[in-house]
């Protein structure tokens, strides 16, 4: 016998970085996934069949095993006990940026809560997948493993509880995703942050109420689908992004390269210092013209769509 799990992949429209200090943040799920499969097996397994941005696996493959071992921990399975296989695949490509590690964690959780008949419910999946993304970036805020636990659009406030609310548009909106091609670490880039903000904790204090104003103003936007607001709030959230040391040289040519092509907003998404950015392109043709632009470059475009309903 073999049990499926599924994660969705995300992107974070806004407060990536800030959503660590406890401030708001939104991200979407988008339309690919991470299934994972466990079948009982003779020895413990791990093979990952996803498609990666190169060097992707290799790089994260310590972290990987740690953090499969939390989710077994987690969710009470000893795989010394009951040695499973565990192959994962499906669409998400495994990237900085898309949530490959948060939908991975999820995916299993899901699938391990099938195979041995535990019927873990969404919070439990959700707290599984939080215990998992520690393996990959020690104080994770929960953004991640959350969307793609519950997919849809969310509003996300850290905290014990985490603070979740849905988010509807009125109808989903085309976005691109487009990969720098470099995998970055998030602990080391979320230390990074940490260590900038306690050198200048005015200039932090500053820009965090900024942040607060605008992923408010985005909000609202969102709800009311006023989409030239939103890709203009993306772009002031790229620039705190900017002046918090996150960006880099590929990240600003693919923002500008979207721009350029006519997306209505673009950022950096997740970490930065590598990984992906999301540019706001409604409508098919919009979508397909940036994504070429892009392309024509050599990067990678995934078109996809921010605030498709969450399953029932
Ligand atoms: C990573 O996808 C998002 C960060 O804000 C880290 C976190 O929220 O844990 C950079």
């Amino acid at each position: 016998m073999a049990s499926t799990g599924i994660g969705f992949g995300k992107t974070i429209l806004f407060g990536e970085h800030f959503v660590v200090y406890g401030l708001p943040s939104i991200a979407s799920a988008i339309e690919s996934k991470t299934v994972a499969t466990v079948e009982r097996s003779g020895k413990y397994e791990l093979v990952d069949n996803r498609l990666e941005t190169p060097g992707y696996k290799k790089e994260k493959f310590d972290q990987q095993v740690d953090s499969t071992r939390r989710v077994f921990e987690a969710v009470k399975i000893d795989p010394a006990k009951t040695p499973v296989k565990i192959t994962l695949a499906g669409d998400l490509i495994a990237a900085s940026g898309v949530g490959a590690s948060a939908a991975s964690c999820v995916a299993i959780a899901r699938a391990l809560s099938k195979e041995f008949n535990l019927n873990l419910n969404e919070e439990q999946i959700n707290a599984a997948a939080y215990e998992g993304e520690k393996g990959y970036h020690g104080t994770p805020s929960g953004i991640d493993n959350t969307v793609s636990t519950y997919g849809g659009l969310i509003w996300f406030k850290k905290g014990t509880p985490p603070l979740m609310e849905r988010i509807s548009m009125r109808q989903p909106a085309e976005i691109i995703i487009a990969d720098t091609g470099i995998t970055s670490d998030t602990a080391a880039v979320v230390a990074d942050v940490k260590k900038s903000k306690e050198a200048d904790p005015a200039k932090f204090e500053k820009l965090f109420s900024e942040e607060e104003a605008l992923a408010k103003k985005a909000r609202a936007a969102l709800e009311s689908s006023d989409l030239p607001l939103v890709g203009k709030l993306m772009d002031e959230n790229h620039a705190l992004l900017q002046k918090i040391g996150v960006s880099c040289p590929e990240l600003e040519d693919l923002v500008s390269t979207a721009k350029n092509a006519g997306a209505i907003g673009a950022k950096l998404t997740g970490t930065g210092r590598g990984g992906n950015i999301v540019a706001l392109t409604p409508g098919k043709q919009l979508q397909e013209q940036v994504a070429k632009a892009i392309e024509a470059k050599g990067f990678r475009a995934l078109r996809t769509r921010i605030g498709i309903k969450p399953p029932e």
